[in-house]
């Protein structure tokens, strides 16, 4: 098991736990999905997507690029005996390997920051999600107190914490997003961006 994978999930574990469930909450009650498949983009070690599965009756696809992080997906998925509907899937979000049309609520937090080409993810994304279906893209803490709280940490352990943050959440990257989306073939979509963090969000109607 690679070390990197195993310092992600302890530095998960202990500082970014509490946003989770929040995420989650705040993502089921803005886009009124909690049925059929869920996917969880660059889904690390999986904690978003398992907080949608606990919060939900629907079935949770973890999809990342690292085996690593999957491995760990796995293990978490068997600590809280959710096999029965939550599942690993090696892929890149270029090349989402699921048929069209075929999910109803894709997420993603903290991984659009990485992708190399957004556009074509952006495309992929909108070619899986069905035709009622939602996706809700970016990176948040969910409340500005566990934002404060995981701030505090993260500058202890990351004097670039503050930089990251302000590139990837902070003021201006409103306008990053609109051309992207555009040049990807999506029109109707709403930049959600407030203290807690920025949210892409769209859906096929
Ligand atoms: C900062 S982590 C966020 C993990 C998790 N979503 C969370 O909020 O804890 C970014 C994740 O995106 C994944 N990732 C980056 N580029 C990717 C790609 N092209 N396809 C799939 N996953 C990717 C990385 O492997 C990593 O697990």
């Amino acid at each position: 098991m690679s070390s990197k994978a195993e310092e992600f999930d302890l530095l998960v574990r202990e500082v970014f736990a509490p946003c989770y469930p929040v995420v989650a909450n705040e993502i089921i009650e803005k886009t009124g999905i909690s049925n059929g498949l869920c996917l969880d983009l660059g889904c690390g070690n999986g904690y978003l997507g398992l907080a949608i599965a606990d919060a939900t009756n629907m079935e949770v696809c973890l999809l990342d690029n690292d085996a690593e992080m999957l491995s760990i997906c796995q293990r978490n998925i068997t600590a809280r005996q959710s096999n029965e509907r939550v599942r690993t899937q090696l892929g890149d979000v270029h090349q989402i390997p699921l048929p069209e049309q075929s999910v109803q609520l894709v997420v993603s937090r903290g991984s659009v920051f990485f992708w190399e080409d957004p556009i074509q993810a952006f495309r992929e994304i909108y070619r899986v999600l069905s035709p009622k279906g939602i996706a809700c893209i970016g990176g948040g803490f969910g409340t500005v107190e566990i934002k404060q709280q995981i701030d505090r940490q993260m500058e202890q352990r990351d004097s670039g914490w503050k930089e990251h943050l302000r590139e990837r959440i902070g003021p201006g990257c409103t306008e990053k997003y609109p051309p992207i989306l555009s040049e990807a073939g999506i029109d109707n979509f709403k930049i959600d961006h407030g203290p807690t963090g920025l949210w892409i969000i769209f859906g096929r109607s």
